[in-house]
């Protein structure tokens, strides 16, 4: 029988984490929202309202399901709160110990039957997967950013994982409004892969001030209809994300040249030059978080 996803538990509330929990909560589903410690909490929650204002702000969504959405959640800073939900998706940052570390805890806290997932962007799946009992019940659930806008998820499986949990995950992003892609688990998988390699050409052009940053973004929103130019991307996406991701593409993708990151970000974010959510990378924002550009 189909695995319904009654509760969810998120572990991670980063710019993707609490992305993800809006997404769960706005379809109906409680969530169970986990961070490290309290002030790791606290930024979470203010991502989720800060969000669910705008929309409220926009029309988009009354106060009264605002309300509801909210109800939906709750915030807690230990793994143990998950022994109940039938699926946690994890989005920590990207370090392959540290998710390991965790699945191996969520493995000993979850009950049996519970899904594990992983958002992560470049690392395998594979090898998050052997840190639990039940690598067969671990998939990759890919969201994009902001998670409770674009419409894509990547769902990885790797060589053991169960057909019946990819066809629950595959109903599942369907009511989530979401439209999935099923691959393999390969660095970057399609998106990214694809991606990166030209996020990172940019910076490079910059970085040799071959063009400026608004005329890099310029030709290519302008000239190839793309929402946003490479550089506000990188910096939507988090530079310190952006760079964990080239380098694992890097060192897992056989040492292609188009992912060794540009030397230009990892000195920004080195100093604290992470993008959006820092309120300065190649553009300065009004406040930490805020989409206007300065
Ligand atoms: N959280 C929630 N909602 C958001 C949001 C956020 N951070 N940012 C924007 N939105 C919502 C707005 O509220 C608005 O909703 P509405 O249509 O219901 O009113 C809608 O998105 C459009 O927003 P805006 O009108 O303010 O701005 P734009 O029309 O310029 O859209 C954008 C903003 C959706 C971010 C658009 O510029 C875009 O699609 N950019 C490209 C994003 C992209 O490529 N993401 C993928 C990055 S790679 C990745 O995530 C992989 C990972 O592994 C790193």
């Amino acid at each position: 029988m189909a695995r319904e996803f009654k509760s969810v538990g998120v572990v991670g509330l980063g710019t993707m984490g609490a992305g993800i929990v809006e997404v769960f909560a706005r379809n109906g589903v409680d969530v169970v929202a986990v961070e490290v410690n309290e002030p790791a909490l606290e930024r979470g929650r203010a991502v989720l309202t800060g969000s669910t204002d705008r929309a409220v702000a926009r029309g988009k969504l009354s106060e009264a399901d605002r309300g509801a959405l909210l109800d939906r959640v709750r915030f807690a800073t230990g793994l143990t709160e998950l022994r109940d939900v039938d699926l946690v998706i994890e989005a920590v940052p990207e370090h392959l110990d540290l998710k390991q570390a965790i699945f191996a805890e969520l493995d000993k806290v979850c009950k049996p039957e519970a899904v594990l997932a992983t958002n992560t962007s470049s690392l395998s799946v594979t090898e998050i997967s052997v840190a639990t009992s039940r690598p067969n019940q671990v998939i990759g659930m890919h969201f994009f950013n902001p998670a409770p806008v674009m419409k894509l998820v990547e769902i990885v499986r790797t060589v053991v994982t169960a057909d019946d949990v990819v066809a629950d995950i595959e109903a599942l992003c369907a009511r989530l409004g979401k439209v999935d892609v099923t691959i393999n688990d390969r660095a970057g998988f399609i998106a990214n892969a694809l991606l990166f390699g030209y996020l990172n050409h940019a910076v490079q052009m910059f970085e040799s001030r071959y063009a400026t940053r608004e005329d890099i973004d310029a030709a290519m929103r302008l000239g190839c209809g793309l929402p946003m130019g490479p550089l506000a991307l990188m910096d939507l996406i988090g530079l310190d994300t952006a760079y964990e991701i080239l380098d694992t593409m890097y060192r897992r993708g056989g040492r292609d040249r188009r992912h060794a990151p540009v030397p230009l970000i990892k000195q920004m974010v080195t100093a604290g030059l992470l993008g959006r959510k820092s309120g300065r990378g190649f553009y300065t924002y009004e406040k930490p978080g805020s989409p206007v550009v300065v």
